[in-house]
């Protein structure tokens, strides 16, 4: 009896272990081969009635790029497809508890899914395989490295925050045929994506929405589902690289005013700066798009700084030209003063030399100014008609000199006087516009700040 009984143990063992199952025989049960249309053909429903539930899960895992001057958004997603394939059902008691086989992708029919933003195709090496359940459910699973085409508002460069969408829907069939389900909510979606994201770069990944939404086009409905990415840019780059400069280009400039020359040199300094803030305008120009619905405040804070600083350039020239026209002039009439002083000398040189000798005489008389002069020469002339004695001559002398004299004295008067004006002219413009400069400046960074925090 116990022997018995050992052996039909040992008989019950040995015939569990004769009894091998590979994944070919569920494949050769289902007849699934690469040719049969019966998995490939139509829509796996045993009723064509019935629509067919795919069940669709994505979770972001990085953000690649985002391109702003061509406005495309490089996101690789992870997409989880199931739906239900009513062909395919087996017995996994039949098969050694085989419940799941993996079958190559273009095996049995797939949902005609795509994302209608990508605008190229994605060529990175596919998943090969689906499982497949013995209840007919299918999973497929892909990574997919979307191109996709975002309209960015770049207003708030480079302290923005970009919102891309990735529609998905299917190609032809309609919301009877096919239908669309979000495994996951928004909120798990937001967190899931969180945990596997593995690179975000500049980009700090906020938010995953999920949404759904049908589309109609000529009395047909598709439906869809609507991912969409909140992202936020991380400003420091761009602030070190570009918003400090002009900050310091900016404050370089208003320090010139204090540079005591108002000739070359200044001028020079602020073209210099000037140089120097069109170059960084060349790197924005790299950076953002042609065509934006609102001037990026960027552009604003640039052709404002930029207009500042041409403005600053303009008023160094124009105080540069009030001096220079002061020097000229001041020039001109001593070089024409000397030229009559020197017309003066030849007339004399036709006196005899004891007379000139005298004539030395009123040169002394210098110091006095134009009024007394006035005083002086009708009383002048008055002697001039009354005497015409030998002494009369030297006197005659003495007052032709003493009209030279005042001629070129009130020449460097009017000279001075004139010149001693544009110089003041000159300082006031400079005062009054460095004021307004400061005040712009002190007004229009804050106020953009705000507008960009906001
Ligand atoms: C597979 O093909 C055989 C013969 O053509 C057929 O008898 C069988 O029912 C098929 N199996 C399935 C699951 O359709
Ligand atoms: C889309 O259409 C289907 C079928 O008519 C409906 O059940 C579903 O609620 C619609 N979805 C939306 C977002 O309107």
């Amino acid at each position: 009896m116990r022997v018995a009984l050992l052996l039909l143990i040992v008989f019950t063992d040995e015939a569990s272990c004769k009894k091998v199952c590979s994944y070919k025989d569920v494949v050769d049960y289902l007849n699934l081969t690469t040719d049969n249309s019966l998995y490939k053909l139509t829509r796996p429903v045993l009723d064509y009635t019935h629509p067919t539930v795919v069940e669709l899960d994505i979770i972001l895992y990085a953000i690649l790029a985002v391109i702003e001057k061509t406005q495309t958004f490089i996101p690789f997603i992870w997409a989880t497809m199931m739906w239900k394939n009513e062909r395919i059902t087996w017995d996994p008691a039949q098969f050694c508890g085989i419940s799941e086989i993996s079958v190559p992708q273009d095996m049995i029919w797939k949902p005609d899914l795509f994302i209608f933003e990508m605008i190229q195709k994605d060529d990175s090496p596919k998943n090969p395989f689906m499982l497949v359940s013995h209840d007919g459910t299918i999973v497929s699973e892909e990574d997919v490295r979307v191109v996709s085409t975002c309209k960015m508002d770049m207003h708030k460069f480079p302290f923005d925050t970009q919102r891309c969408n990735i529609t998905i829907g299917s190609a032809i069939h309609c919301v009877n045929e096919i239908r669309l389900l979000a495994v996951s909510n928004s909120s798990r979606a937001t967190e899931f994506s969180r945990e596997l994201i593995k690179t975000q770069g500049e980009w700090e990944f906020l938010q995953l929405l999920v949404s759904s939404s049908n589309y109609t086009y000529h009395d047909r409905q598709w439906e869809q589902i609507v991912y969409t990415f909140t992202m936020r840019r991380r400003p420091l780059l761009h602030v070190i690289n570009f918003l400090l400069p002009i900050l310091f280009f900016l404050s370089l400039d208003l320090a010139s005013f204090f540079i005591a020359d108002h000739r070359g040199e200044k001028l020079g300094f602020k073209v210099t700066v000037l140089l120097a803030i069109s170059v960084l305008l060349l790197i924005l120009n790299d950076i953002l798009p042609a065509m934006s619905n609102k001037t990026p405040l960027i552009a604003t804070y640039c052709i404002v700084i930029f207009a500042l600083m041409l403005l600053s350039l303009l008023e160094t020239i124009l105080v540069t030209y009030l001096m220079d026209k002061d020097f000229a002039s001041m020039e001109k009439f001593r070089l024409r003063a000397e030229w009559e002083d020197k017309q003066g000398k030849n007339r004399m040189d036709n006196c005899n030399k004891e007379e000139k000798r005298k004539s030395l005489c009123p040169c002394i008389c210098k110091v006095s100014e134009g009024e007394r002069h006035h005083e002086l020469l009708p009383v002048a002339e008055q002697v001039n008609n009354s005497i015409q004695s030998g002494e009369s001559r030297v006197l005659l002398l003495i007052l032709e000199e003493l009209k030279e004299l005042q001629k070129t004295l009130t020449l460097h008067f009017s000279c001075r006087d004139y010149g001693g004006k544009s110089v003041l002219w000159a300082a006031r413009i400079n005062r009054a516009f460095y004021i307004f400069y400061v005040i712009t400046v002190s007004l229009f960074l804050p106020l953009i700040f705000i507008e960009w925090n906001t």
